[in-house]
């Protein structure tokens, strides 16, 4: 595998912490030992997380295309377009975000708050458009790319999640190394790691990470988007794109790929009951936050996996938090009494 050869614009502060959850674990019966890598606290670029890995390595071709402007897409309070918006900023280029209406929310405030608050101080131009949730390549964000043009400016594309861009999936292979290393310092190794998948390269990129050393199928994805068959479809295109590229020299299979649909319930970006539930306990337990959009549904998926006994007694499961607490600033009334 050759990593090494993609230069890497660096947007964080290095390899990001191993931390044992002790008190989640003891609470959940000891038999299986529960780990986060805190991708949550990656970078000081406007509160960091998962797109940051992958921009280090869409950076450089940012800048060596010669655009002035990063073009972008997500739903209202996508923490995708506030890491790009920071990554804009701190390269000196402008941003222009495109926040499609992903999800049915309540609070009044849901459009003024959380990443999309940042993206606007950040000094990102910003269209609220209509169109639902969808992981695809979007019409609206066509547009904008056209609109950036005809002005006069040089855009360069970002697709949702930084995911069906030819280089997103490097840097969670990149994690995978990383996890690699740390383990040698551990002196053991994790036997799954639980992972949250939307828009797919996450996933993918842990996917080809892992199968260099035979742990694919140890990369537990857990379903946020509740329309698992498109993003089962994306994470393996985009695996086998990235195993290409860094010469992987092993196929990916369609089974390599674990994608647990159980918990995306209801929607996209509404959170479950147990969601909630799982968002507390986190919390309550570890001071550790999550999300009620992704973090918060494998973070369900995680505690649930082990009540059900999918991990044999003994494994360590290392838990990637990924970051996007912002969000829960758009979710006020649903907290209201915490
Ligand atoms: C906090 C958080 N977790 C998980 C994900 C899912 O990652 P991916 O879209 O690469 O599947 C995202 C972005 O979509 C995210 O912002």
């Amino acid at each position: 595998m050759n990593l090494e050869k993609f230069p890497r614009y660096p947007l964080t502060f290095g390899p990001t912490p191993i931390e044992k959850l002790d008190r989640l674990t003891a609470h959940l019966g000891g038999g299986v030992e529960i780990f986060a890598k805190r991708d949550d606290c990656n970078s000081g670029l406007a509160f960091g997380g998962n797109k940051l890995r992958k921009l280090e390595y869409i950076v450089p071709d940012a800048i060596a295309s010669g655009a002035d402007t990063l073009v972008t897409i997500g739903g209202v309070q996508s923490n995708h377009t506030r890491q790009v918006a920071a990554t804009a900023a701190k390269i000196g280029m402008k941003c222009r975000l495109v926040q499609e209406s992903w999800v049915p929310h309540q609070d009044a405030v849901y459009d003024r708050v959380g990443n999309i608050l940042l993206s606007r101080v950040m000094g990102a131009e910003i269209e609220l458009v209509d169109e639902g949730f969808d992981i695809g390549i979007r019409e609206s964000w066509e547009r904008a790319l056209k609109d950036v043009e005809a002005k006069g400016g040089k855009p360069y594309p970002i697709p949702a999640g930084a995911s069906v861009h030819r280089l997103g999936g490097l840097g969670y292979v990149g994690f995978a190394e990383e996890v690699r290393a740390q383990e040698k310092d551990l002196g053991f190794k994790f036997d799954y790691i639980v992972v949250c998948t939307v828009t797919g390269s996450t996933h993918a990129g842990m996917l080809v990470g892992f199968a260099a050393d035979g742990r694919a199928k140890n990369v537990i994805g857990i379903d946020a988007s509740a329309t698992p068959d498109k993003t089962r479809a994306q994470v393996l295109e985009i695996a086998r794109n990235t195993a290409e590229l860094v010469e992987l020299g092993k196929p990916i299979a369609d089974d390599d790929l674990v994608l647990n649909e159980d918990y995306a319930y209801p929607l996209y970006g509404v959170p479950s009951e147990e969601t909630n539930e799982a968002i507390r306990l986190a919390a309550r337990l570890e001071g550790m936050m999550t999300d009620p959009v992704y973090e918060g549904k494998s973070m369900q998926g995680l505690i649930d996996l082990v009540r059900q006994g999918f991990f044999p007694a003994g494994s360590k499961v290392l838990y990637a938090h990924l970051g996007g607490v912002p969000a829960i600033n758009g979710y006020g009334y649903v907290y209201r009494n915490g």
